[in-house]
């Protein structure tokens, strides 16, 4: 198997550490590849390439928006052309049923042509001025920031990166990117595709490796003007802190625990089948999912009996065979999903269903969980507070919609939020209560390349997608002209 390599300045090569890391599939622990293995030289290597084209060549960012949208518009044409390819890439790296797969490279070509599309709409604005200096002329611009450092998880390899790519092209912006380490097959093959569109030498650069060994040079150096992150809080705020030194414009989208309130004049098979997508689809590897059910105590039993019924209904395997659930990214993060599995248990939380490890035939040698469901559960319990992202759900209870909203907002998290009631006014007042960035009514999950997504509290800062996804990588210039020249008199008098 030939090694993967870094895409620096135009060009693929190995680490100039020689060093290389095993690439394994969830489904059944088997290699089904090798990256080079990147450190501090080839990251900064990287800043340098980028740092040329942004600041010294300048091609990419001094071409209209029609001429870059051109490129994107043929990104996305290729993703298309290689989808089954790019699906099948994140289904044996991740471990994701290969629709879902699917449905990310779709996501991702609409994503491209969506910043397409706004990066050719007006930008900026004009202002009417007046503070007795004459008349002028005020008006904005829209800048790229400059050297954008980019990382993204392992959750959703090839849509996270495409949420940062397309708005940090469209704007005219330089890259350098680094891939989670744990899923970065979908993302070398993103590259290629940008080499053969023929993108600007060092307009994008790709660093293969770790966190420590790569992202935080990234986050440390005083050569990259803008970082943007999406993962764990504790490395987003590690992430924060290493900006700090050249005050970097930061975008950091962390964890969430967020509540699904249901109340019991819901839709109740609808109100189910979304409790399920919002806990159960990706394996609950979802930053957004609805890991904590918040339901009305009359309704408790009969939704649980429901919900446990369909929860081991689910059928679990590899995803190029398409089942309904596939496995956890890695052996270490199965086991620390079955640890908080277990401290459940031990603080008196009652098991629903699942609550193990998935073993049936050739899944043994995988990394599968079965679908958890914990009832009983309080607030104080690590499993209620904190992120654990895997399928796992914990139910708690409530009687008035005051003490809903108070347990769905008792959490430092604050990604999303689900209401389902069919009574509209209710669903609406509940909505307003929740500290949370995107909310749902009546479903859970759905989410769109048009609308912004980002948290409130330590779920993030900034938002991706839709316009402000755009307006995040770029600087907004003010420029006053004199509409008449010559000696004013006003600072001597
Ligand atoms: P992580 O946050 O450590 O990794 C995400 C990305 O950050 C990867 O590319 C990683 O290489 C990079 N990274 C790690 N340390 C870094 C550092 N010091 N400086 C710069 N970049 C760094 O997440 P990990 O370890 O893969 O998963 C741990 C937990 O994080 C999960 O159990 C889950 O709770 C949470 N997580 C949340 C995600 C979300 O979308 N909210 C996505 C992935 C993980
Ligand atoms: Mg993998």
């Amino acid at each position: 198997m030939e090694t993967k390599k870094n895409y620096i300045n135009g060009q693929w090569v190995l680490s100039v550490t020689e060093r290389k890391r095993e690439i394994i599939c969830p489904s059944n622990g088997e290699i089904i590849a090798y990256t080079t293995e990147s450190n501090e030289a080839d990251a900064k290597a990287a800043i340098k390439a980028a740092r040329e084209a942004f600041y010294v060549t300048g091609e990419w960012r001094r071409m209209s928006g029609t001429d870059r949208a051109d490129y994107l518009y043929q990104i996305a044409d290729e993703i298309t052309a290689r989808g089954e390819e790019l699906a099948r890439t994140d289904t044996l790296d991740n471990g994701k049923p290969l629709r879902e797969a699917q449905g990310d490279v779709s996501d991702a070509a609409a994503c491209f042509k969506y910043y397409a599309g706004l990066i050719t709409k007006p930008q900026g604005g004009v202002y009417e001025v007046n503070n007795g200096f004459g008349p002028m002329h005020s008006y904005t611009v829209h800048e790229p920031v400059g050297v954008c450092a980019q990382i993204t998880p392992w959750n959703y390899p090839l849509l996270m990166a495409v949420w940062k790519l397309a708005p940090a092209l469209a704007a005219g912006n330089c890259i350098v990117f680094k891939p989670s380490e744990n899923a970065p097959l979908s993302t070398v093959l993103l590259f290629e595709i940008f080499e053969k569109v023929g993108l600007p030498k060092g307009t994008v650069n790709l660093v293969l490796g770790t966190g420590p060994e790569v992202g935080a040079v990234f986050a440390e150096s005083e050569e990259v003007d803008m970082i943007t992150f999406t993962g764990s809080t504790k490395t987003g705020q590690s992430i924060m802190k290493a900006a700090a030194g050249n005050l970097k414009k930061i975008g950091l989208e962390l964890g969430g625990k967020s509540p699904n309130i249901v109340f019991a004049d819901c839709d109740f098979e609808g109100a189910i089948e979304w409790a399920m997508i919002g806990i159960f689809f990706n394996s609950g590897q979802v930053c957004s999912a609805g890991s904590r059910l918040i339901i009305e105590d009359s309704i408790k039993d009969k939704f649980l009996a429901r919900l446990k019924e369909r929860a081991e209904a689910i059928t679990i395997g590899p995803g190029l065979l398409d089942p309904d659930m596939g496995a956890i990214i890695t052996k270490a993060q199965m086991e620390k999903v079955l640890g908080y599995i277990q401290s459940g248990i031990q603080e008196g939380a009652v098991l629903v269903c699942g609550g193990e490890r998935y073993m049936e035939g050739e899944c043994a040698k995988g990394f599968f969980i079965k679908p958890t469901i914990f009832d009983h559960c309080t607030r104080e319990m690590k499993i209620v507070r904190e992120e654990i992202f895997g399928p796992v759900l914990t139910v708690q209870t409530f009687k008035t919609e005051e003490e809903a909203i108070a347990l769905a907002n008792d959490t430092p998290y604050g990604l999303a939020g689900t209401v389902c009631t069919l009574n509209s006014a209710r669903a609406l007042r509940v909505m307003k209560e929740i500290r949370a960035g995107i909310m749902w009514i009546n479903c859970c999950q759905p989410t769109f390349n048009e609308a912004p997504w980002g948290g409130y509290k330590m779920s993030g800062i900034g938002r991706e997608l839709g316009v402000h996804g755009l307006e995040e990588y770029q600087e907004v210039k003010q420029v006053n002209i004199a509409l008449e020249t010559g000696p004013i008199g006003w600072f001597m008098h």
